[in-house]
């Protein structure tokens, strides 16, 4: 029976335990570049013991953020600056870092919440959305234009350009956003996508450009860069996509070649979501039954025994835990410490050192040989 310390493969990667950081936007960036506050936010979570750590939702296009402060990697700059951020944060932590790239799609051109608002920009600052039909989010949200032809080729391309972008910052992993209603997802939701083309109608038709991105990316991104997608375990909505379809896409895409699956829901409607500890694990254990790649699941596991016997019976390989990395940057050294089990920290922390920590004995022994901290 593994539990929440033991090693993982994840593709090409090996991780020292199965706890993620999942993507969080920080509404920080500045035309899309990444800012003191990136290196600040990553840098702290970077010491929090988790093995792995996916960076927030990066547009691949200017017309794909969700608000004028998402970061992006449409431009070379935007990726030196990162590029920057993983060079620092690799100097001083072994963590694995990831990139979640994303296009809004009918959810891009809303309001920052560092402004203090929420919901669509409007027509003074937002810009155009596009989404597979001409179907707003709701009344309130403007209606999108439908992709043509020509867009969805577009649209490829800069999931492949911001990929390749990606691997020249450093990152060790590119995590596709294909959940809660956003351009990837919204193509597989049948209350988003209402396309009559063989873009949209049953399943086949409905996966076709989701998939589509996915192997570009996949041909564009070397095999020493793990690949995955985050989906909609389910939409929580009638007419949504339910768990059984999610599992279906999950199998294309491990026969398409990715290396993980990181389950997420909603975001395509207005649903009842059954908010509480480990909501989203039913449809992340259905889908961990039908894949042979390891399963992320995340959402409200805050308590570290609820996260051991979530890896320990099977229902996932690997848990996400955001907030609670939000709330306490060393959440894993406090579920090391309730669990029982050694767990490395910065010599500069030794002395915060428990019964749990072992004395940094070489920064080789955390697989990265050319980290060498300056005593
Ligand atoms: C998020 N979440 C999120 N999800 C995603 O796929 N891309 C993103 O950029 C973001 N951004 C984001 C920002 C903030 C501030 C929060 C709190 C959440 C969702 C996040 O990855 C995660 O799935 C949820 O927070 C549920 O997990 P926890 O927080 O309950 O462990």
């Amino acid at each position: 029976m593994p539990n929440l310390f033991d090693p993982i493969d994840l593709g090409p990667l090996t991780l020292t335990n199965r706890i993620v950081i999942p993507p969080m936007c920080q509404y920080s960036a500045h035309g899309g570049l990444a800012t003191d506050w990136h290196l600040i936010h990553i840098g702290s979570l970077a010491l929090s013991g988790a093995a792995l750590l996916i960076m927030e939702a990066t547009a691949v296009a200017e017309e794909g953020r969700i608000t004028p402060d998402c970061l992006g990697l449409w431009r070379d700059d935007q990726s030196e600056a990162l590029a920057a951020l993983v060079k620092t944060v690799r100097s001083h932590s072994p963590i694995r870092l990831g990139i979640q790239l994303s296009h809004a799609g009918r959810k891009a051109s809303s309001h920052s919440p560092r402004t203090g608002g929420s919901g669509p920009l409007g027509s003074a600052d937002g810009w155009p959305t596009i989404g597979p039909s001409a179907v707003p989010v709701s009344e309130r949200w403007p209606v999108p234009t439908p992709l043509t032809a020509d867009d969805m080729d577009r649209v490829v391309e800069q999931f492949v350009t911001a990929a390749k972008r990606a691997v020249d910052a450093g990152f060790d992993l590119i995590e596709l956003h294909g959940a809660h209603g956003y351009l990837l997802s919204s193509f597989l939701s049948p209350l988003a996508n209402q396309r009559t083309d063989e873009f949209g109608g049953g399943y086949d038709n409905r996966a076709r450009f989701p998939l589509r991105v996915f192997d570009a990316v996949r041909e564009a991104v070397p095999s020493t860069v793990a690949l995955g997608v985050r989906v909609n375990g389910t939409d929580w909505a009638e007419g949504g996509i339910t768990p059984d379809e999610a599992c279906r896409f999950a199998v294309d895409l491990e026969r398409h070649g990715a290396d993980f699956i990181h389950v997420s829901s909603g975001g395509n409607a207005r649903g009842d979501i059954p908010l509480g500890p480990a909501y989203q694990i039913p449809p992340a254990r259905l889908i961990r039954r039908h894949v042979n790649i390891p399963v992320i699941g995340v959402g409200l596991i805050s308590s570290p025994v609820l996260a051991d016997e979530l890896v320990a019976d099977g229902s996932v390989d690997l848990v996400g835990v955001g907030r609670g990395h939000l709330h306490n940057p060393h959440w894993t050294w406090s579920a090391a410490e309730m669990l029982g089990h050694h767990l490395h920290v910065p010599y500069q922390y030794a002395r915060a050192r428990t019964s749990s920590f072992e004395p940094p004995k070489s920064w080789q022994h955390l697989g990265r040989q050319e980290v060498q901290p300056t005593p």
